[in-house]
């Protein structure tokens, strides 16, 4: 493995086709949220910002839809609960309220993909450091409340910054585990439809600890270093 420094690639601005998947995000009105709904949009899928507030949803939305004006986005706003609606959802809140935030749209999570970026991290004298929740890990938590529907974990460790920038490639491979291999397979297919992001099947949610934590080293190499480092593991053959 290594962790390499991202290159700065110009993408040209043709429209995607739409694809007929609706992704509803929760929480997505923080930075991660907000620039994973722009990718997702970017390259043709529905997507639904979430909140506990619709207004602040649609005042992301808007930001977004402002910042690039030439890509046409379809982006939709609303309330936590209508964006769990959506076919795959994906949870971007702060670690400790994942659980809960999950728990309270769990009606429309049954039988669905619930994708978990967040990562349980401190910063304890200007040092970052894990933390291990409960269960082990957010998504393991995650999956616990919500039993009838597929958590997959994946995008712990790719910046919002250039997640968000629709002018670049992301140039990162994405670790995806999960209990549930269907969902590993759609969380891989959505994140390969992101240009420059390559998903690798890290095997079962209990490897969701060792994914979760390893933010915290990256964010302290990006503090260490002043960068923003993303990894790319060798010695994994392209299919
Ligand atoms: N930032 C990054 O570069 C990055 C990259 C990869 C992964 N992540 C992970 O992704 C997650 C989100 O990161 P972020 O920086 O976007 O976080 P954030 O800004 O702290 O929070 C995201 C959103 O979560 C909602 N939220 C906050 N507290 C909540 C609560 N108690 N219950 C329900 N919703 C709540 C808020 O939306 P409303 O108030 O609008 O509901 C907030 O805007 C984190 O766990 C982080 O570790 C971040």
């Amino acid at each position: 493995m290594y962790i390499k420094n991202i290159p700065l690639v110009f993408r040209g601005s043709i429209l995607p086709k739409i694809i007929s998947m609706k992704i509803g995000l929760i929480g997505a009105t923080g930075p991660a949220g907000k620039a994973l709904a722009a990718r997702l949009s970017s390259v043709g899928y529905e997507v639904t910002i979430g909140s506990r507030s619709k207004y602040r949803a649609l005042e992301i939305r808007d930001e977004i839809v402002s910042a690039w004006p030439e890509k046409e986005l379809k982006i939709t706003a609303a309330e936590n609960i209508d964006a769990a609606k959506a076919d795959l959802i994906v949870i971007a809140t702060p670690w400790d309220a994942a659980a809960t935030a999950a728990r309270s749209v769990a009606e429309h999570l049954h039988g669905k993909i619930v994708i978990c970026m967040s990562n349980a991290i401190a910063r304890v004298a200007g040092e970052f450091q894990p933390l291990v929740p409960p269960r082990g890990s957010v998504a393991a938590t995650v999956q616990s409340v919500i039993q009838d529907s597929y958590v997959a974990a994946a995008m712990h460790h790719v910046p919002a910054n250039e997640l968000g920038d629709l002018n670049e490639d992301v140039e990162s491979d994405v670790l995806v585990c999960s209990d549930h291999r269907n969902a590993t397979e759609k969380t891989s297919e959505l994140l390969t439809k992101i240009p420059g992001i390559r998903p690798l099947d890290a095997g079962g949610l209990s490897n969701a600890t060792a994914i979760e934590a390893f933010s915290a080293v990256i964010l302290q190499l990006n503090s260490r270093y002043k960068t923003r480092a993303a990894l790319r593991f060798i010695g994994i053959e392209e299919k």
